[in-house]
């Protein structure tokens, strides 16, 4: 590969490059959950390959995903829209983002932003976010230049800070349009807590996005989702084609969401697991020479190299051993001394610890 893919779990491209199959890579580039999905959805999705309902088009309006979706958070289901992953949607609130003036992009941060305001020639300045962090969390969410719209992401990406909601809440005050995309919360224990998704009903400049693909894990299907006023939302369904999300996506998120036992059951292991194994790595982490772990609330986070010096020989060498980790240099304000590595099962995270300590005594 001869430019840093600007997204993590490559494994596709990476173990094209490399000769090798992508199963037997050890993903921890992309922060998705490693664990096998409910057996309730898999079981679901065979049952209508099997029935053959692939061969219709989808539900066009997603009514019983939003329903699920509406009921699970308490809104109304007209304050909801299913999107073909959260970057779907990104490309919408963009459109309105570009309407309204200046975009602010706290950065480092999540490059799908800047791909969704360049569709519609909007106007963007980065926002630098310090690059220290304690392990506080939450943090409040810093100060920053004032401008039309602001792109928040709650926990960041890449950094793992969680926002207050108290600070950001602030921002609706003073901004046109707030864009808070939630993907992680659900993954972060008491990230609830922390959620905008309450205020929704009463600002009509605030839009909340979550997905899917991280928490259960379905990034292959393809399933997110934003909570705005109706109106907004009505407008975007206007500019999308006719069935932008697949008919497996649609039955897989109802039942995901109208399930409630399973998915008390589902945010209760997978917060646990993040609570765990995020403590656990980072005290390993912490003793490894050469390297400087960062502190985060989510399901990944930073090492940077102790002398400033490029990571990129130590990624290679863990590819070699069949391990991926992020590459950061398409964050320009990280660059290669630093790269990101999502939690795994405790074998998972051994195994990485293991070859990062073989590699750098
Ligand atoms: C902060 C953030 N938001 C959204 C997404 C994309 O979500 P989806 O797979 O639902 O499009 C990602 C993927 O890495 C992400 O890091």
């Amino acid at each position: 590969m001869n430019s840093p893919p600007i997204h993590g779990g490559n494994i596709i491209e990476e173990a094209r490059h490399r000769g090798i199959r992508p199963d037997e890579i050890l993903d921890a580039s992309a922060s998705i959950v490693p664990f096998k999905q409910p057996k309730a959805l898999n079981d679901s999705l065979i049952k209508l390959i099997h029935n053959n309902s692939i061969r219709n088009y989808p539900d066009c309006t997603h009514q019983s995903l939003k329903e699920a979706i509406s009921d699970w958070h308490g809104v109304d289901s007209s304050m909801v829209i299913p999107g073909n992953g959260a970057s779907e949607l990104f490309t919408w609130a963009a459109r309105n983002a570009a309407d309204l003036g200046v975009s602010g992009l706290p950065t480092p941060g999540f490059h799908d932003y800047k791909r969704a305001l360049q569709c519609w020639n909007a106007h963007f300045i980065n926002l630098p976010l310090p690059l220290r962090w304690t392990s506080k969390s939450p943090q409040p969410f810093p100060l920053l230049p004032k401008t039309n719209v602001i792109w928040i992401t709650n926990p960041h990406n890449p950094t793992g800070q969680l926002w207050t909601k108290d600070s950001i809440k602030l921002l609706l005050a003073t901004h046109e349009l707030v864009i808070c995309d939630e993907v992680f919360l659900p993954l972060v224990p008491d990230g609830e807590s922390q959620s905008l998704l309450p205020l929704v009903s009463n600002h009509s400049n605030l839009i909340v996005i979550r997905s899917f693909t991280k928490l259960f894990p379905i990034a292959g299907l393809r399933l997110g989702y934003a909570i705005g006023t109706p109106a907004r939302l009505s407008e975007w369904g206007k500019w999308r084609d006719p069935w932008p999300i697949n008919g497996l996506a649609i039955e897989a998120g109802t039942l995901l969401m109208s399930n409630k036992v399973m998915l008390n059951n589902w945010l209760t292991k997978i917060q646990s697991w993040v609570s765990k194994e995020g403590a656990w790595i980072f005290e390993e982490l912490k003793c490894i020479k050469g390297i400087i772990p960062h502190p985060s609330s989510a399901n990944f986070l930073l090492i940077e190299s102790d002398h400033q010096e490029s990571l990129i020989p130590l990624r290679e060498k863990l590819v070699e051993q069949k391990i991926l980790l992020r590459d950061c240099r398409s964050f320009p304000e990280l660059g290669a001394s630093y790269l990101r590595l999502s939690l795994q099962t405790r074998q998972g995270n051994r195994r990485i610890i293991s070859a990062l300590k073989k590699i750098l005594k």
